[in-house]
Order: structure tokens, then C-alpha cells, then sequence
């Protein structure tokens, strides 16, 4: 059988599917029988040097050349964003044509649009390039461990801000001098400001979610906070406390109710995430039945994304051999609500600088024990125009009741600001 491909964009992830596909061509038609080629390539720009090599692709501007070819039966879209993806996608399943894609930001907001309209459609839409790269965690979470019921993911699901912290602790740099080369390197979203606040990472946490606790997850429900406020010395003095900082994503059921959380915290440098370094992704997963399970690898780049576009391409392919297409689960089953005060108890790090004179210590230890909050470890830093700079370490205390804490000790006519307060992951 042979197979024709309209590949919507040709960047990070476009380049790398056409130079991965180059690449298993005799193996894909010897697993599956099938002769697969990309037929043509929506870009916008026609003149823009290109790294990967054409092999015979026809380059067009126009999305109608590939909607409208009868020849083509799988789109793949690499280009991000809403739009034009979501009606490009959308106008592909009318037309009857399968669609693998890599975008998280889409499928976020827009999935259960998608899958709805590719059921009706009976065409095949996958999209495990979406979150984590590489590491196959929708496939696991939609059928290996279905007979589970699922009551935690946490993990680092975002190259970019994982890449930047780690050579912040490495080298002692700020956050915007490694930006750069995240870029550089293919990592970071065509805004960056999505992965460096937390919205990649939110959005990926969303769709895993939405699979794992069988319910519709929206963006909204996600506590999400980025990587701006994070400084140097934070690293420096995290790692003076025995821990490194990572950019986490929660997701924990608790009595049908769920609580979702990005946010950069703590990690103790002998936990097994703190040794997940540079643009490497992991994701624990707690099943009833299954125990902890740990999938890691690489999160971003172009062949590791287009590692998990591909196998996509190669399932559409099994189908369309077998006749089989278009069977979609059910997206969710129930609307499970979203309780940010039932989100676990756990430690929290403190950074705000205050006035440095006597008395005002006294004063916030007063306001941290009008909140019940217990305090673990505390460190004091002068700075030499009259201030200093307090780190906090508390024991376990609710988000809320920190949120409160945090309001209260910005009142205070002794503190010049609350720099940053991020969790603290237990050993
Ligand atoms: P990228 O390098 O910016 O490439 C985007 C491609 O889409 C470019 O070829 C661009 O054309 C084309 N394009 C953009 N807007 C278009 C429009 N309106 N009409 C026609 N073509 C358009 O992006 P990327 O890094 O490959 O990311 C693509 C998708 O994969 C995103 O959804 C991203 O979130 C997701 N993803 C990325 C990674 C990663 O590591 N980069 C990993 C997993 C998932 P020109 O070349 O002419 O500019
Ligand atoms: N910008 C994303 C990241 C790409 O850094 O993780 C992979 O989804």
C-alpha cells in the first residue's frame, strides 16, 4: 500500500519528521507494508533556507493544495498554535483524512473538539509528540494502564525552562542568559514566554490529566506558576539547603477531586527527578495496581519529537492496513472538580528581603505563627545597603494557608518585598 503525507510546517519538529522518515522508509514498508512519502509541505515562507533535505516534497504556501488532494490521507501538523492548526485540522478531518499532531497547545484547549469531530469522521487523530517528546507517556496512560486507577503524576515535562535551570546550577547564570541558547538548540516554543512561565508545562499537565483521571481538565484549573522570579542566588541558596530547583507538574486525585499545580520547587539533591538534567523530561505515574512507574528521556528537540510524530504515523499506517480506523475512547468519563485547598500539605521555601534592624525579625515570626505555620530551616543574608535577605525553609503547610502568609508578610511596613515562594518536594 502506498501512502501519501501533507506535512503541515517544516521547523524544529516538520525537519526532523521528514529527515526521520527519510531515514525508515525500508523499515516502515517492511513492518507494515506500506510505502510511505510525504507528499507536500505547508510552510509560510518559500525563500527561508531550509536545514533538512527535500526528497522530492512539494513546498507550498497554500493549505487547499493538501486539504484538497485526494491523494493525501494523513496530515501531519507541526505548525503550533490555535490557529490556523485548529481549522486546518479540523477542515482535514472533514475531508476524511487522519491527522497525527505534535501540538499540546491545541490539543489543551481544542481536544475534545478534535477527537469528537475525528469520531464522527471515523479517521484516527494522535498526539503523542505533544507532551514529553520522545517518551511514549498518552499511549501508556490511554492503554497499558488503563486497568489502573491513577492517583498522581508528577514530573518535569518542559525542556526548555529544565535546560535553563540546569545550566543556571551549573554555571550560576540568570535565567535570560540561557534562554538564548535553548532557542538555539530547538527546545523553546515560537514564544518562548509559554515554557518560561509555566503554560507549556501547564498545558502538557492538562492533557495528561484529562487522560489519566479520566475527566475534562481545563487550563484554568491549573495553579501555575514560571521560572521568571527564579534568580540565581535562589539556586545558589537552594543549593546551600541540599536541594536543586526544577519546574514540576502535579497532578493528584484525592477523593474525586483533583489538584493541579506547575510550579518551580525544591527538589533534595538525592532525589531521582533532581538528577533529570538539561532538556530530558520524567513523569512519575502512581497506579493502585501498577505501583510507582517512571518513564524518562528526551522532552524536546527534533528527532526525539519526531521519534514520537512518526510512530503515530506508523499506528495510522497498521490501521489503514487493517481497516480499523477511527477508534476513539471516550475522551473522559466525569467532571471531577478541582480543589486547590485540598492539594496536599507540603514544606514551602520563602525568599523576601526586609529592613535590617532589630525587632522585625521577631515581627514575622509572629505572623508565621498567627498562620499555624512551623518554620524548618531559616537563613539570614545582609545585603550592604541596610537590608537583608531572609530564606525560609517552613514544614508541611496547605498552598492557601501560604498564599495568606505571604499577603500578610507583604503588608508588613518591615518587609521591603516577597521575592519568591515555591514548594518543597519531600525526599
Ligand atoms: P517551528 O520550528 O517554529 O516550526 C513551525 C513551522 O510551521 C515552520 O516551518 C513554519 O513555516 C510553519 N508555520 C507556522 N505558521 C504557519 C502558518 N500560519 N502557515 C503555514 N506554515 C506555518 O516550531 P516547532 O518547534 O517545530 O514546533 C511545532 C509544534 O510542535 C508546536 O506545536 C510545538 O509546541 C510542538 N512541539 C515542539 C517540540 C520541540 O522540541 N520544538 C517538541 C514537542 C512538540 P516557516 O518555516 O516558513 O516559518
Ligand atoms: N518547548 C517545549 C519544551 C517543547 O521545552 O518542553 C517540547 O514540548
Amino acid at each position: 500500500m502506498h501512502i501519501q503525507i501533507g506535512l503541515l510546517g517544516c521547523g524544529t519538529v516538520g525537519g526532523g519528521v521528514i529527515e526521520l522518515l527519510h531515514k525508515r522508509k525500508q523499515k516502515i514498508a517492511e513492518l507494515t507494508g506500506v510505502q510511505a512519502s510525504i507528499k507536500k509541505v505547508l510552510i509560510r515562507d518559500l525563500h527561508k533556507e531550509r536545514e533538512v533535505l527535500l526528497d522530492g516534497e512539494t513546498l507550498t504556501t497554500d493549505a487547499e493544495d493538501i486539504l484538497n488532494d485526494p491523494d493525501i490521507t494523513i496530515i501531519i501538523e507541526t505548525i503550533g498554535g490555535i490557529e490556523p492548526a485548529r481549522s486546518l485540522i479540523l477542515q482535514a478531518i472533514a475531508q476524511k483524512k487522519h491527522v497525527i499532531t505534535a501540538n499540546k497547545d491545541l490539543i489543551a484547549l481544542h481536544g475534545s473538539e478534535i477527537i469528537e469531530a475525528a469520531k464522527e469522521a471515523n479517521v484516527d487523530v494522535y498526539y503523542e509528540a505533544a507532551v514529553g517528546g520522545a517518551i511514549p507517556l498518552i499511549r501508556p496512560l490511554k492503554e497499558s494502564l488503563t486497568a489502573n486507577v491513577i492517583t498522581e503524576i508528577k514530573g518535569i515535562i518542559n525542556g526548555t525552562t529544565n535546560f535553563i535551570l540546569s545550566k543556571m546550577t551549573a554555571t550560576g547564570a540568570d535565567f535570560t542568559e540561557v534562554l538564548d541558547e535553548a532557542q538555539q538548540l530547538g527546545y523553546a516554543e515560537a514564544d518562548p514566554s509559554s515554557d518560561v512561565d509555566g503554560l507549556d508545562a501547564a498545558r502538557k499537565l492538562t492533557i495528561l490529566s484529562t487522560i489519566a483521571f479520566h475527566t475534562k481538565v481545563k487550563l484554568s484549573d491549573v495553579r501555575v506558576t514560571g521560572i521568571r522570579e527564579v534568580k540565581a542566588d535562589d539556586v545558589r541558596y537552594a543549593n546551600e539547603l541540599g536541594y536543586v530547583i526544577k519546574l514540576l507538574a502535579t497532578g493528584t486525585e484525592t477523593d474525586d477531586t483533583l489538584s493541579l499545580c506547575v510550579a518551580p520547587t525544591l527538589i533534595p539533591k538525592d532525589h531521582p527527578l533532581a538528577h533529570v538534567s538539561d532538556a530530558y523530561n520524567a513523569l512519575y505515574v502512581r497506579g493502585d495496581a501498577s505501583g510507582d512507574l517512571m518513564f524518562f528521556g528526551r522532552g524536546a528537540g527534533s528527532l526525539p519529537t519526531a521519534s514520537a510524530v512518526l510512530g503515530d504515523a506508523i499506528d495510522v499506517f497498521r490501521n489503514l492496513t487493517h481497516r480499523v480506523t477511527g477508534l476513539q475512547d471516550s475522551s473522559y468519563l466525569s467532571e471531577k472538580p478541582v480543589v486547590p485547598d485540598k492539594a496536599a500539605a507540603q514544606p514551602f521555601y520563602l525568599r523576601f528581603s526586609v529592613q535590617d534592624r532589630t525587632g522585625v525579625f521577631a515581627k514575622i515570626a509572629g505572623l508565621f505563627g498567627e498562620h499555624d505555620i512551623n518554620m524548618e530551616t531559616v537563613m539570614q543574608k545582609r545585603i550592604c545597603d541596610g537590608s537583608a535577605e531572609i530564606i525560609i525553609i517552613t514544614h508541611e503547610v496547605v498552598p492557601t494557608n501560604i498564599d495568606r502568609l505571604r499577603k500578610a508578610l507583604e503588608q508588613l511596613e518591615s518587609v521591603i518585598a516577597v521575592h519568591l515562594v515555591m514548594p518543597v518536594e519531600r525526599a
